[in-house]
This record gives C-alpha cells, structure tokens and sequence, in this order.
C-alpha cells in the first residue's frame, strides 16, 4: 500500500476550553483550558485535532511521492502513522480520498483560498443555528449585546477643510438606484410572468456576444465585468412560482438563453427545499425564484493558476451580480433579495454538482412584492 502527503492542509492553534468539576473542586473558574492544533483539510471537508508527532511526521512526507505505508512505519511511530491514515492527511493510493486530493490539485487552487472556501460551507443550518434574528439586528437589541459599531465613516479631516461635491441632478437611473432594496416579503398568491422572468434572467446573466480571442477560447460578454472576462459564476434556478414553468431545479443557459431541467417538484417539496436553501430564513424562502450563484473554479483558475487573487475574483463576480439582479428587478418592479447564510453542500446535493469542480457562494431571489 502506497501513501503521500495530501497537496493542501494547514494548521491553526486552538484553545478548547471545558466545565471541570476538579477545576471547581481545587478552588478554580470551573473551566479547564486545553490547546491543541486543528488541521484544516480541504480536501476531506474536515477540521480535526492533530498532535505534535503528527505534524513532525506529516512534515517530513512528500506531497508528489508515493512511498509504501510498512517503510514508513519502520522510521516513524506506527500509531502516528495510523493516526494521520484515519484523518486523511495521509492519503493511500486509488482510494476515495486520493480521488478528491487529485480533483483539489487538478483545480490549481492557491491554497489558503481552498482553506477558506472549504472551510466556509455549511450543511443542515437552520434558523437557530444562523442566529442571525433579523427583529433584533433590525430592532437595536444588536447593540447591547455588541456595544457601539464603527461609526459608518471613516472621516479624515475635519467637516470644515471636506471639498463638497455637486449633488448630481436626477436622472432615470439615479431614480432606479433609489428606489433599489431588499425584498423579504413576496406575494405567493400572484404568478411571477414567463416575460418577467425571461427578462430577469437575459439582463443578469445572459450572454450578449460570444468572443474567440484564441482558437478554443471561447469568452463571454454579459453585463457585468468579469476578471479575465472569463464569467466563472453559473446560474443554478430552484423555480416555485412562474406563469408556464413547472416548479423545479434548472440551470440557466446564457448563450441559448434557455432553460435546462434538473430536477422537477412539487410545490410543497420546492418550498421546503427553498427554505432550507437560506439556512431557514423564512421570509426569503417563497421567492417566486432563487438563483444560487455558484463559481466555477476550473475556468478562473484555468487562467489564474495558483493565483492570490483569483478567488477574491470569484467573489467580486457574485458582487457584481447581485447588484444587477437588484436592479433589474427594481426596473421591473419586482423585489429581490441576495444572501450568503446559506447551506452550500445541501445545494450542491440538490443540483448535484462536484464541490471540485463548481460551489455556490451565493443565493439570490426575484418575485412579486407583497404588499
Ligand atoms: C453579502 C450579503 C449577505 C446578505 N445576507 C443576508 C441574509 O442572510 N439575510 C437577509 O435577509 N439579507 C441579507 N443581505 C441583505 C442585507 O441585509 C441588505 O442589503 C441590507 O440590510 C441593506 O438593505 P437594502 O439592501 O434594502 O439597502 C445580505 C446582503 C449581502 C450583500
């Protein structure tokens, strides 16, 4: 049996603390403190303790090599060995693990952007778990928890020396940045139109031209900027309530401008589904459509290999989406919505895509306003 070190981990300090009946019983707080070192692993979507034989061994072991597991027990402590066998940071050859290690590698990930994003899904949040109440964010109790926020502007000189600035005169789309807010309260009872949400979707995410700089490089132009103008972000639909389509998964096909079924529903297993999306924030979850934003890492890191600031990339793309999504549906009169409390591995379960190859990072939503 032949093993290597997995490409990517790395390791944070952590202190534990626990309720200690002896710390009460010798005069103590009642807590114990414990430290220990936490491997991030990407590849394994896990987060474990490890101890400092460990990390001696693991350092000491090649990433590229195979060496057979019995020469390595022979100049290392077996129970170490065995240790990091079991939490994957050794990984043996043709197994499951080694399929996800290659996919990670294949995909020229820098690696303290794998450990963010691997580390920063969710599966199974609810509405408790979230904690974000949004009454009491919304209503002042934040505070007395928080203390005071940051003032909302980092002023550098006094108000007197400040330069002002003519106010710019009204304008259309002065008028439409204005009027441009989050919806948390759609009209189940009305329909969203096939037109509307034709046009939601041509405006956000369409493709507008299709360029070939090079022979097999094919780049999209849409209306939002896109680094490199690669346009990694797809559009993932889980439609409840348009005129014409049938409750369901899609994905959005910017160049055709179509629809592509995933998976049908019905209306109560899509709202259900809906809601779980947004980590239980029910007043998202009866969008008559949400639109989960899910990168492509292959095709920016195609490009940008091993690059600090291709996944700040990534995120900047979903940015610029949102916004647009915002505003189209301001145009339109529709409300909408974007989140990031969502449950990313129960998404890529329900479209069914690798989390190697694409991740959501991103939920947004479009429908009728209520009220
Ligand atoms: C990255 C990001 C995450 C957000 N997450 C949530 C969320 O989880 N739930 C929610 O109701 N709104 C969410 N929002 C919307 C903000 O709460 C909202 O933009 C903010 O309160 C300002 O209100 P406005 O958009 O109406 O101006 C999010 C916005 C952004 C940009």
């Amino acid at each position: 049996m032949r093993v290597r070190r997995c490409a990517t981990v790395m390791f944070a300090p952590q202190e534990r603390v626990e309720f200690s009946f002896e710390s009460i019983a010798s005069g103590g707080s009642g807590l114990q403190k414990h430290t220990e070192w936490i491997a991030l692993i990407p590849h394994q979507d896990a987060e474990t303790a490890v101890d400092a034989v460990e990390m001696e061994i693991l350092g000491t072991i090649s990433p590229s090599e195979w060496i057979e597991i019995d020469a390595l027990k022979a100049s290392h402590s077996p129970e170490a060995v065995d240790a990091l066998l079991d939490k994957h940071l050794l990984v043996v050859e043709d197994s499951d693990a080694d399929t996800r290690d290659r996919k990670l590698r294949a995909r020229h990930w820098r690696p303290a952007s794998a450990i963010m994003h691997y580390a920063s899904r969710w599966r199974g949040i609810g509405a408790k778990q979230n904690n974000e109440d949004l009454s009491d964010t919304l209503g002042g109790q934040i505070a007395d928890w928080l203390g005071p926020p940051p003032p909302p502007i980092r002023e550098r000189v006094e108000a007197h020396v400040r330069m002002r600035l003519p106010r710019e005169p009204a304008s259309p789309f002065e008028n439409l940045l204005r009027q441009r807010t989050t919806c948390r309260e759609f009209d189940s009872a009305r329909k969203l139109s096939l037109a509307q949400f034709a046009a939601m979707l041509f405006r956000v995410f369409g493709a507008r031209a299709v360029d070939e700089p090079a022979p097999g490089v094919s780049l999209l132009k849409r209306n939002v900027p896109s680094a490199g103008g690669l346009h990694p972000t797809e559009a993932y639909l889980l439609v409840q309530n348009v005129d014409g389509i049938a409750p369901g998964l899609y994905h959005y096909h910017p160049i055709d401008h179509a629809l592509e079924p995933i998976k049908a529903m019905s209306a109560e297993e899509a709202a259900a589904t809906a809601n779980h999306f947004v980590s239980s924030q029910s007043y998202l979850a009866n969008a008559h459509v949400m639109v989960v934003l899910a990168s492509r890492f292959e095709r920016t890191f195609w490009r940008y290999r091993n690059h600090t600031k291709a996944y700040r990339a990534l995120i900047l793309d979903i940015g610029h989406l949102s916004q647009t999504l915002y505003l189209a549906a301001t145009e339109l009169g529709l409300g909408a919505f974007v989140t990031a409390a969502v449950n990313e591995v129960d998404i890529e379960q329900a479209f069914g895509l690798d989390p190697f190859e694409e991740g959501p990072l991103a939920v947004c939503g479009f429908g009728c306003r209520a009220g």
